[in-house]
């Protein structure tokens, strides 16, 4: 993939068309192969949190007829009768397996239906003149609303039980690594740094405008926490000792029964984890995933740290300090490509950490983008000069309601819906998602370890 106004500057707008159809295809290819068990599995409701798989199918064109069929292509409503059945906020999830869905075969119908009239669409319109139009932003929200709902489904795999249907793909050998040699952590400097973008073409508006951040002197982990890391927080009487919870999180991890990851269950001496249908030792090297926020904030204290401020770890991923310039990535502004980062799903698992040697920012900290999804200490909110773009129902409506911010992406992820600047949230307490965290700390609370 490549950043759609880098290649439109170098060699005009049929590039960036096919840009889109490649990235539209792609993102299409995930969601077949996420649906494609059988029906019985797509209809059933693998967990409350999640919505039938059959739903996100449906939801996916229904979206997509929404915003390039009717609102770019100013065509007439295809289904009308359906719009209400797929609107997010028609319906909570937990009460989506009720509603008179479209079977799957009908889903797909209607989706090739809605993608054949998209692909006229993008042959015909301008990329430019409207807000909706520049840069083929219409387009780019719709990759990647198809790549979010593709991670979604993952979640809803992970939930489900039975035999496996998902097989993962193991990276290249050569990107991967242990962090056994690297410093625990790096030291980020204080000063200002640009927050946010007004130039990334297929930014969405919680991520605008770019502002001036000053940070004052921080250390953060050069890598996420592995399991192995928060076995010995576990080990130690962790999730038994209230002294590390705050108040609200001891009463998440009592009304929960917390003693454990979702998803960890101990024999004798041995901590097994089950992934997409299998049955595995938890490997210490990789990546914590599957904890509340209130858990990563549990071991933060345990361990003398806390978590990072949003504003702190996006300056980690982004602040140059021989430029004073931010980067669109960790590595710089070139785009995600395997070596950089583990992203696009087919690993079924994060990385273990220290890999990805040629994704490191550029102070050192490393897996800041893919492997895990990273809490933040902040709660969800809008930058300064925030302006809804294009409703409110994507990013506005989530302001103050009790989120926090999650940074980075995990191996989920695909590379179209990741960046330095990407902003997801999610009730603290949710561990269905592929989150983990990294911890930080003042410097005044002495020298690096
Ligand atoms: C940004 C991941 C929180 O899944 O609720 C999908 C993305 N918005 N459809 C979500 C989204 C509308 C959103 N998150
Ligand atoms: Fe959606």
């Amino acid at each position: 993939m490549t950043n759609p106004v880098s290649v439109s500057s170098a060699t005009g707008l049929g590039d960036v068309r096919a840009f889109i159809a490649e990235g539209l295809e792609r993102a299409r290819r995930r969601t077949h192969a996420l649906t494609a068990c059988d029906e019985e599995e797509l209809l059933k409701q693998h967990s409350p949190l999640m919505s039938p798989l059959v739903w996100d199918l449906a939801h996916v064109g229904s979206q997509e007829e929404l915003w390039l069929v009717r609102d770019v292509g100013g065509m007439e409503p295809l289904r009308p009768e359906i719009d209400r059945l797929y609107d997010a906020f028609e319906h909570s999830r937990s009460s989506r397996p009720s509603l008179p869905l479209l079977a799957p075969s009908e889903s797909r119908g209607y989706l090739a239906e809605v993608r054949s009239k998209t692909l006229d669409i993008l042959d015909r319109v301008p990329l430019a003149g409207s807000p909706l139009l520049d840069g083929g932003f219409a387009f780019g929200m719709m990759i990647q609303h198809e790549q979010q709902h593709a991670e979604t489904m993952l979640a809803t795999h992970q939930l489900r039980i039975g035999e496996p249907v998902l097989h993962p793909v193991d990276p290249e050998a050569a990107v991967l690594a242990t962090g056994a040699a690297l410093p625990p952590e790096v030291r980020i400097p204080a000063g200002s740094f640009t927050m946010g973008t007004s130039v990334e073409p297929w930014a969405l508006d919680n991520e605008r405008p770019a502002h001036e951040v000053h940070v004052p002197d921080y250390w953060i982990d050069t890598v996420p926490v592995s399991n192995g890391a928060f076995l010995n927080f576990l080990d130690d009487g962790g999730y038994s000792n209230p002294h590390w919870w705050t108040a609200e999180g001891w009463r998440h991890r009592n009304d929960d029964g917390l003693t454990a990851p979702k998803y960890w269950k101990r024999e004798g001496s041995t901590w097994w984890r089950t992934r997409f249908g299998v049955l595995e030792p938890v490997p210490a090297d990789e990546p914590v995933q599957h904890v509340s926020f209130f858990e990563a904030q549990a071991y933060a204290r345990w361990a003398g740290r806390r978590l990072p401020t949003e504003a702190e770890w996006e300056k980690a991923a982004r602040h140059d300090p021989a430029s004073g310039r931010s980067r669109r990535y960790p590595w710089g502004d070139e785009d995600p490509t395997p070596r950089h980062a583990n992203l696009g799903g087919a690993s079924l698992r994060p990385s273990p950490v220290g890999s990805y040697p040629a994704g490191a920012s550029a102070l050192g900290a490393r897996q800041l983008i893919g492997d895990v999804w990273e809490w933040t200490s902040s709660d969800f909110g809008p930058y300064p000069g925030f302006r809804v773009f294009p409703y409110r129902e994507y990013s506005e409506v989530f302001f103050s309601g009790g989120y926090k911010v999650l940074r980075g992406g995990s191996w989920a992820v695909d590379a179209s819906a990741s960046r330095g600047t990407f902003r997801n949230w999610d009730y603290p307490i949710r561990r269905q998602i592929f989150t983990g965290f990294r911890t930080a700390r003042d410097s005044t609370s002495g020298e690096g370890a």
